[in-house]
């Protein structure tokens, strides 16, 4: 028999409805949610937890995560280590995410397949973590921001990649990526910050490499999340029919307007730049690349602005593993900071990434048949959305992850 049990609480947020609701009684039997209710009466048969005056919300989701990495050193990354440091590391990343109240990422570019394997063995249950929609390797241009610029050209870097050039390499990209477990396509639409590259966001491929990875995408039934950071860029992966668009840092009216025309996701990391400016010169970055983050930082989030009040859609996506795993949270405040509401922020970590994941029968919401995946946080996240830093009850698939310190 599946285990039968009843959560109660103060309050809920229902970011479906936008709505708060008092004296909330959660159902579930098994892995997922089988009733929405208020009161107190808990049915027979079923295991009450109690989480006094707490509030509850559905499993936040980040839709832009790197689990495998984290940042160190500049030169140690690129050349010390390799893959399976990544992979030595990954479970812990994992756990952390889980544990600030992450049970859903989206993972957009890793090593080797690193990320299929860590999701295997978390949907086996032999290890925890969060649900993970994997891309595989990140597919991008020679010399762009998927490949490894700088180095000397004695070094080779061993073991697969993402570097994909013309129609033909790209869709043979694209299809071992699928062939490998990729459920999402990392598409490098255009130049990036912490590589190389002397732009910050010149587009990377033409308009037909980005339209022939999106086809062939589409083709296995994948959607395509595009790294984009220059208008130019930005506009032709709309263009080619991404799902999202990643950082989307130098949006005009144009790009705002097309992506509401097309529905495309707008999923802006926008607490990364406190966090480069900060450490990056102790990891001995290169002057370079700290400098294409002061000119990217502060547009990014005047974008974001612009885009919350003519509002695009939004998804919450950090980039963590540029700052530590499990900080994840503290993108809430930026966004508070720079024009969503924190019921906005909280939908962007909610319905409209699961809506992004093409996952919303099963996450993004407390109701009956999805995942009972969900949260709580002992203050109310609405008047101080902060609350989502620290998360003091996690359950994943109706298994209590981190119990609440009263229990
Ligand atoms: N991975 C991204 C890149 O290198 C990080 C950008 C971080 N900066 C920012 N302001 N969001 O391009």
């Amino acid at each position: 028999d599946p285990v039968r049990i009843a959560i109660t609480a103060a309050r809920l947020v229902d970011p479906v409805a936008g709505k708060v609701v008092d004296d909330p009684l959660v159902l579930i039997e098994g892995e997922r949610i089988t009733g929405v209710e208020r009161g107190d009466s808990i049915p027979a048969g079923y295991e009450h937890i109690d989480l006094g005056s707490a509030t509850l919300l559905p499993g936040l989701i980040d839709c832009h995560v790197h689990l495998t990495y984290e940042s160190g050193d500049y030169y140690v990354k690129a050349l010390r280590e390799s893959f399976v440091d990544e992979a030595i590391m990954a479970p812990t990343h994992a756990q952390r995410t889980l544990q600030a109240g992450f049970t859903t990422v989206r993972n957009v570019g890793a090593g080797n397949f690193v990320d299929i394997a860590l999701k295997r063995a978390i949907d086996a249950g032999r290890i925890d973590g969060p649900r993970i929609l994997a891309a595989g390797h990140g597919i991008g241009a020679t010399g762009g921001h998927a490949d490894n610029g700088g180095m000397s050209p004695w070094l080779q870097f061993e073991g697969f990649n993402g570097v994909a050039d013309g129609e033909l390499e790209i869709r043979k990209k694209v299809r071992e990526q699928v062939k490998h477990g990729a459920g999402v396509i990392k598409l490098i639409a255009t130049a990036g910050v912490l590589s190389e590259e002397d732009s910050a966001g010149a587009p990377q491929y033409t308009q037909e490499e980005m339209d022939a990875a999106v086809d062939e995408a589409r083709r296995w039934e994948r959607r395509v999340a595009a790294h984009a950071h220059g208008t130019e860029g930005i506009k032709m992966a709309i263009r080619a029919g991404v799902a999202s668009i990643d950082h989307g840092s130098f949006l005009d009216d144009e790009a705002i307007a097309m992506m509401k025309e097309r529905g495309t996701v707008l999923v802006a990391d926008i607490y990364n730049d406190d966090y480069i400016l900060a450490e990056f010169g102790r990891l001995n970055y290169p002057q370079k690349i700290i400098d294409k983050e002061r000119y990217v930082g502060r547009t990014q989030r005047e974008s974001f602005r612009k885009a919350v009040r003519a509002g695009v859609k939004i998804a919450f996506g950090t980039d963590a593993g540029v700052f530590p795993h499990g900080w994840n949270g503290r993108q809430f405040a930026k966004m508070v900071e720079w024009g969503a509401t924190p019921m906005q922020a909280i939908q962007t970590a909610t319905v409209n990434a699961a809506d992004l994941l093409g996952w919303s029968d099963d996450v993004g919401a407390l109701a009956p048949g999805r995942y009972a995946d969900l949260i709580a946080v002992d203050g109310d996240p609405l008047a101080d959305v902060r609350e989502l830093e620290s998360v003091d009850f996690v359950m994943k698939g109706g298994r209590v992850v981190k119990p609440h310190a009263a229990d």
